[in-house]
């Protein structure tokens, strides 16, 4: 079986570390070629919860690939379209395509492109930090879900389970991917931008008045829209559950932070922005949401500026 992982972040590394142990044909696709040539120079060591180093084929060139099996793709949301655009000559007419994407609305922009219905939806709990290009920290083992929009069970779903299961990712097949996909996202939403505007590690948000408050007001706006849209969350009470996954991952740098480190643009739109656009679509008032994506987006307009300038 040819599997192909789009986009070498944390995530994408530890997936294709974790399938290329299946001894499948893995191989990883990324947008720049000097970090392609560089990770197949070098592959990838995996620390943590699992230790190991694996050659992993990395080009910038999909043609090199010709068409897979299984195409993942794990970057960054607003990168979508770019990759699967990218990714073209890689999907033949039964090719598997499974999104491994935070946020919101990436089925629908993939189903979108290439003009048909089968992309898979995926949400994963797995922790990954990416140290530095191609080592990767395997911080937590969580659960990933996988699942179609139409919530049907075919074959591809089954495929893709059993393939991860060998892998030694815990993988269980959902009739509702948009309940885990709107589940993971409250959580993201109420964790993510306030670890970025404070760079506080995850548990840390819990010690702090003003962070537990806009955590909960955040939180709030966003159930409110997601119980306008007819959603059903995976669990009863959303607060409580936000500050479980801020004490299970209390020593994680957030995704979100780890990319205002790097100063690299963030997934706000497609996290805090999705509740901002359907709060104000569906009159759902959502300032605390709206401030923070106002924030976010100052942080990454204003990486370059010396505090020099600033005066
Ligand atoms: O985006 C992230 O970092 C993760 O989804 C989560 C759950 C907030 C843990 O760090």
């Amino acid at each position: 079986m040819k599997i192909v992982v789009v986009g070498p972040g944390a995530i994408g590394c530890l997936v294709a570390a974790l399938l290329a142990k299946t001894k499948e044909e893995v191989w990883l696709l990324d947008k720049e070629s000097e970090r392609a040539k560089f990770l197949d120079q070098h592959g990838i060591k995996i620390e943590g919860l699992a230790n190991f180093e694996v050659k992993i084929p990395t080009t910038s060139d999909p043609q090199k690939i010709k068409t897979a099996d299984i195409v993942i793709i794990c970057v960054k949301s607003y990168d979508t379209k770019k990759a699967i655009l990218h990714a073209k000559a890689l999907i033949g007419d039964k090719t598997i395509i499974l999104t491994l994407q935070n946020g919101l609305g990436n089925i629908e922009l993939i189903n979108e492109v290439l003009d048909d219905e089968r992309t898979i939806g995926a949400v994963t709990n797995m922790g990954a930090t990416k140290l530095v290009e191609g080592h990767i920290r395997y911080a937590g083992k969580g659960e990933t879900i996988i699942g179609s929009l139409d919530g049907s069970i075919g074959v591809s779903l089954r495929d893709i389970r059993e393939l991860f299961i060998r892998a030694g990712i815990q993988t269980r097949i959902s009739r509702d991917i948009k309940s885990a996909l709107w589940s993971k996202l409250i959580i993201n939403v109420g964790i993510n931008p306030l670890t970025a505007l404070t760079r506080l590690p995850n548990g840390k948000l819990l010690v702090f008045e003003g962070t537990r408050l806009l955590m909960s007001q955040a939180v709030t706006e966003a159930v409110k829209v997601c119980r306008r849209k007819k959603i059903k969350l995976l669990f009863e009470d959303p607060l409580s559950k936000v500050e479980a996954v801020c004490e299970a991952t209390a020593t994680n740098i957030s995704s979100m932070l780890q990319d205002v480190l790097r100063k690299k643009r963030t997934e706000i739109d497609a996290i805090n922005g999705v509740i901002v656009r359907l709060g104000q679509e569906l009159n759902v008032p959502v300032p605390v949401n709206s401030m923070l994506v106002s924030l976010v987006k100052t942080l990454e307009e204003s990486y370059s500026y010396t505090v020099a300038e600033v005066k």
